[in-house]
């Protein structure tokens, strides 16, 4: 069949842009390397046929529409080649029906591409699911032996810095204090790495998906922090870091999202520079208010910027310059998409040669401040604690935490709790976990708003993160304070000060 009286009947209709004509499964196997949107086969060719060449096609793994035309049609072999996935198949002497058949399977190829990548975006935002609900579990395993390391080491300093003290006075001990003060600084790096792990189960917490259907109110230099501290080691090796914060108030919006949100824009500036010249660069993390009701949040970079067509695409899901196995271009998409969810914007200013700066505006919260914190102190008061955890090393660190201004007196479980309470027992504080095998806190709660609506107003959480829907409701709803753990002495003492006014 001559394909120049194929293109001929195409040129009324259609508008052809490049054709390439193969006439062996060799040359056919090459051409497919390129990107072509249809493939137009003659039933029967000198060296290789129609079926021939659909097997090449579907072989390739390209969905290319793929039309027969033939000189004769045999209507049984044309049944065939349609079952084996030809799109359509016509004869010579009616190639009017040609260029609608191309017009129609062009369109059809079309919306299956878009289902694939639908399909694949899915899939991408699952693994993502995946990976927020390890990390709230992960960060949930540590913190609770986390704690107890922190506190015993905090512990094991005080005693040393005791020691120290001591044997200094008795004045023959100069090996001694030596010794002390070596031991002293290995138990403070080891503090110090612990609270480093401290820091980073608090940012896993930050990008989990635990809390992500809840919106609230949002402290965008904390979230722009544990941003900073996930993009580091990408950072590091390029530019300085430098922050223009300015008081801002909390924003709408939620913390895993934003955190989401800065640290893709932070990825991508120190991307956009070169490793190994970080003398001269920068990235600049800036904050200000806009009017009253919005807080911008900007991320600038000195990097390669970016010519306007690549900024017309840049929000463009899977649009990206970065080499395969580095960027999915998902990025700036999903920033997008999270920014006016939140009645936000995000907005780019950028030019080759001179860096780009993205700015993120968002609404002020006018919602009612939700701190738990507890403000500052006046006088305390002796309490007797009783503490209802799990962790069996919990009571005990507690103890040495409170000691010598409150009783502490612990158990593992609520029904212990319940039974010391049967027993006539008063405490003026229940710190107690909320997440514990069998009874919870939650049930502990109940339990006690039956007996004595009185001793539940008592009542101080712990958490290790990793809240379920269920326990956050209970927590807005019970407004009961909550400490996280792992904390220090002040905090604990704080929530125990503020139960007992
Ligand atoms: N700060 C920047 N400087 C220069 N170009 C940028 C900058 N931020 C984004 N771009 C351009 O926008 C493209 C899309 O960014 P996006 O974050 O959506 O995807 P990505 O970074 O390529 O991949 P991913 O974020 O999925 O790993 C980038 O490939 C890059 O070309
Ligand atoms: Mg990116």
């Amino acid at each position: 069949m001559d394909a120049e009286l194929l293109l001929r009947a195409l040129d009324r209709t259609l508008i052809v842009e490049d054709v390439l004509r193969v006439e062996t499964q060799a040359e056919m196997r090459a051409a497919l390397d390129g990107s072509w949107n249809m493939v137009i086969s003659d039933y029967a060719l000198p060296t290789f046929g129609a079926a021939a060449a659909l097997a090449t096609l579907q072989a390739s793994g390209k969905d290319i529409p793929f039309i027969i035309v033939s000189g004769t049609v045999n209507e049984q072999i044309a049944v065939e080649l349609m079952r084996a996935g030809a799109h359509d198949f016509l004869s010579k002497n009616n190639l009017a029906r040609l260029a609608p058949a191309i017009e129609r399977e062009l369109r059809d190829a079309a919306a299956r591409a878009e289902r694939a990548e639908m399909q694949e975006r899915l899939l991408i935002s699952d693994r993502m699911v995946s990976l927020g609900t390890l990390a709230a579990g992960v960060a949930h395993e540590i913190n609770n032996p986390l704690a107890a390391a922190m506190a015993n080491l905090h512990f094991a300093m005080e005693d040393l810095e005791k020691l120290s003290r001591e044997s200094q006075a008795s004045g023959d001990a100069v090996a001694m204090a030596r010794r002390v003060d070596a031991l002293r600084g290995t138990l403070g790096d080891a503090l110090e790495s612990t609270n480093r792990v401290r820091d980073i189960v608090r940012d896993l917490r930050v990008f989990s998906r635990a809390d992500e259907e809840t919106t609230g109110s949002v402290d965008v230099h904390r979230v722009l922090e544990s941003s900073v501290r996930m993009a580091w080691n990408e950072v590091r090796h390029r530019a300085h870091l430098v922050k223009n914060y300015d008081v801002v108030p909390r924003v709408h919006g939620n913390e895993g999202r934003l955190g989401q949100v800065f640290l893709n824009l932070i990825v991508n500036a120190a991307q956009a520079i070169p490793e190994g010249q970080r003398e001269g660069n920068a990235i600049r993390l800036t904050t200000r208010c806009e009017g009253k009701s919005h807080v911008v949040v900007e991320v600038t970079d000195t990097g390669s910027g970016m010519t306007p067509t690549t900024i017309a695409r840049i929000f463009d899901p899977f649009f990206t310059t970065k080499p395969i196995g580095q960027g999915t271009g998902l990025g700036l998409a999903i920033c997008h998409r999270i920014v006016t969810a939140f009645g936000g914007k995000l907005t780019v200013d950028s030019a080759p040669g001179r860096g780009s700066t993205f700015a993120v505006t968002l609404r002020v919260d006018d919602g009612p401040p939700v701190a738990r914190s507890a403000p500052p102190l006046a006088a305390t008061r002796r309490g007797r604690v009783l503490v209802v955890d799990d962790e069996v090393s919990l009571g005990g660190i507690i103890r040495r935490m409170l000691a010598p201004d409150h009783e502490v007196v612990a158990v593992t479980s609520a029904l212990d709790a319940l039974q010391l309470l049967d027993h006539g027992e008063r405490f003026d504080v229940i710190l107690c976990d909320l997440m514990m095998p069998d009874v919870t806190g939650m049930d502990l709660h109940a339990a006690l708003v039956a007996r004595d609506p009185k001793l539940a107003e008592c009542l101080v959480f712990m958490t290790g993160g990793a809240f379920s829907p269920r326990a956050r409701e209970f927590l807005d709803e019970s407004q009961r304070p909550v400490i996280e753990k792992p904390f220090d002495a002040d905090a604990l003492r704080a929530a125990i000060q503020q139960t007992l006014r």
